[in-house]
């Protein structure tokens, strides 16, 4: 489904994403992991054309998504969260999931899909993230972990086929971490949503990805099932630093 190959990115002589190469499937629920300033957020934003790479491409459906800009990735069908909150803080829960839609209605209009009210959809997302009862709070109210869950809203308004979240449960309480990592499954499991994530929570990562891949210095040092990526020498050398039992 996404096809990431040698992508390589420099910041002034320091290579933060270095010949990076793995493979999404279809259905898959993968979890990309290393130390901080690994490159896993530059690696996303590579990915999604937040930043452009030096070398290397990026291929989602096999068509090339290398060189496009963010909204035209975003139409392609994929769709982010960012490490850090990125919700309008001043407008209600309900109007940032309308302005996600509103966004996305603007670059598709397809007149044989089903006319679903722009109301229900909304009603629909906030549902689908638990937000129902707080549709009508200021965003910036809210706690951080229900922004979280506002952030998810406004990619899932994008429909997208491949969801790139990056740290969903960062900065979470231990409760809203647990709470987090069951909407995000049941989701993703529900629509048939291919999952690519960064989380520095060993927990969530082993106990949801069904693949794994470890970033060291920018390369890829690991991309396998969490088994494999446990036993493998490497990542047990150079990003856990011992052994692990
Ligand atoms: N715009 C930039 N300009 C210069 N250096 C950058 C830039 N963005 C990232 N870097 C550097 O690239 C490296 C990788 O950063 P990145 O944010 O991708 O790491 P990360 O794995 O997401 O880390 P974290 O776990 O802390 O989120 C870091 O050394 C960082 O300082
Ligand atoms: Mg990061």
């Amino acid at each position: 489904m996404l096809e990431i190959k040698g992508l390589t990115k420099t910041f002034s002589g320091f290579t933060a994403v270095d010949n990076a190469s793995l493979i999404v499937k279809k259905g898959d629920i993968h979890g990309v992991i290393g130390p901080n300033g690994a490159g896993k957020s530059t690696l996303f934003n590579l990915i999604t054309g937040h930043l452009i790479a030096d070398t290397g491409e990026v291929r989602l459906h096999d068509k090339r998504l290398t060189g496009l800009a963010p909204h035209a990735v975003v139409r392609r069908g994929l769709g982010r969260s960012f490490q850090r909150i990125s919700v309008f803080p001043r407008m209600t829960v309900w109007e940032n999931v309308q302005i996600a839609l509103v966004a996305k209605d603007q670059q598709e209009f397809c007149f044989w899909k089903p006319l679903v009210s722009q109301n229900e959809q909304i009603a629909r997302l906030l549902e689908t993230v638990r937000l129902e009862d707080e549709a009508q709070v200021v965003a910036g109210e809210l706690s951080y972990g229900r922004q979280k869950q506002l952030e998810l809203a406004l990619a899932l308004a994008g429909e997208p086929h491949v969801l790139l979240l990056d740290e969903p449960t960062a900065g979470m309480s231990p409760r809203e971490t647990e709470d987090s990592i069951l909407l995000i499954t049941r989701i993703v499991k529900d629509r048939g949503v291919t999952l690519l994530f960064t989380e520095h929570d060993m927990n969530m990562v082993f106990g949801i990805a069904n693949r794994i891949t470890v970033l060291h210095h920018g390369a890829v040092i690991a991309s396998d099932s969490p088994d494999a990526v446990r036993e493998n020498s490497s990542v047990q050398e150079v990003y856990l630093g011992r052994p692990t039992h």
